[in-house]
């Protein structure tokens, strides 16, 4: 089992491992727009465990740029352990 915890609330959700976070995110009042990586709107950054999640995708890349703690929900799929993401 996998964990995603907000940094604001301290709210802390249960998922299965290789999960997307999009459901839970949109839950916790994160903004989505397209769902599909283009506009921006599901953008949080991650605090702790970066590694937990897949890496960046190219979709993230075109609108983030190559580097940085910033990911789109949209995008994300939580492997394992926690990540903790403020928004
Ligand atoms: S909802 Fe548009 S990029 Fe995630």
């Amino acid at each position: 089992m996998a964990s995603l915890t907000f940094f604001e609330s301290g709210i802390r959700k249960e998922l299965p491992d290789n999960s997307g976070i999009k459901e839970v995110c949109e839950e916790a009042g994160i903004p989505f727009g397209c769902k599909d990586g283009l506009c921006g709107t599901c953008l949080i950054t991650v605090i702790e465990g970066k590694e937990n999640l897949s890496p960046r995708n190219d979709k993230e890349n075109d609108l983030l740029g190559p580097a940085g703690e910033e990911r789109l929900a949209c995008q994300c799929i939580l492997k394992q352990g926690n990540v903790t993401i403020k928004y």
